[in-house]
């Protein structure tokens, strides 16, 4: 499976790149914001030649479906690595389906964001989604189990031989990454400030320490076995 960076910091992704474990970043407006990226262009462009060829999701920003499919094209045209997010429905409701399936039609990669059900997520795969983005924290607000979620998701989509990647997103704490990993996730999107929680343990420091310290005694005992030979 895959982990994604779900920053816009570029720091950040530089620094879990060297470490060997990010294989593509996504980002929103609020993510962006946050990150003190405001040129929404000039930081994907910056991200995307970062990555590689790995998928960087970049998400429109405007309920016009219409508007959409134009920004959808124009970011597309950044970097081939570009992935374009796509809400399931707009701030009113409306299905956002046949954009999707539109873009898909066109060759685009879609991310399809804020999904908190499993019919939104089977609906998304139908309408051609790259990945369709399940939102563990925002399914867990609302009293859901995201485990059951993502877990049927993925079944559903294996059973029926849909493309489509489980991507779970709304990452609120590390035990969340282990559950959406462990319930199927084809990838996770982790903000950057769990993974040191992720890779830390403080029983391993204990461990190393005493290593280093035996390590050392033998060091000594070496050294005190020259002089008197
Ligand atoms: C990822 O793709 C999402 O945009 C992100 O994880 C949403 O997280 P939030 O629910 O904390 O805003």
């Amino acid at each position: 499976m895959q982990f994604f960076l779900d920053s816009a910091n570029y720091r950040e992704i530089e620094r879990w790149l060297r470490q060997g474990v990010i294989d593509g970043v996504t980002t929103n407006p609020s993510i962006m914001l946050k990150d003190g990226v405001y040129d929404i262009e000039e930081g994907a462009r910056r991200i995307c030649a970062l990555l590689g060829s790995r998928p960087v999701s970049v998400e429109v920003t405007t309920n016009d479906h219409a508007e959409m499919l134009k920004q959808a094209r124009v970011f597309a045209r950044w970097a081939p690595n570009i992935v374009v997010k796509i809400p399931v429905v707009n701030e009113y409701g409306e299905s956002c389906l046949g954009v999707i399936h539109a873009l898909n039609q066109e060759g685009i990669s879609i991310n399809t964001t804020a999904i908190l059900s499993f019919n939104q997520a089977t609906l998304a795969a139908k309408a051609g989604a790259t990945y369709v983005s399940i939102f563990a924290g925002r399914v867990a607000d609302e009293g859901n189990d995201p485990g059951t979620v993502i877990r049927q998701v993925r079944q559903w989509l294996d059973e029926w031989d849909y493309a489509a990647k489980v991507l779970v997103g709304s990452i609120r704490a590390v035990m969340d990454v282990q559950n959406a990993a462990i319930a199927g996730a084809h990838i996770v999107t982790i903000p950057p400030q769990f993974l040191p929680k992720m890779v830390d343990h403080k029983y391993s420091r204990d461990t190393v320490r005493q290593f280093n310290q035996d390590a050392e005694k033998a060091m000594a005992q070496i050294a005190q076995a020259k002089m008197a030979s």
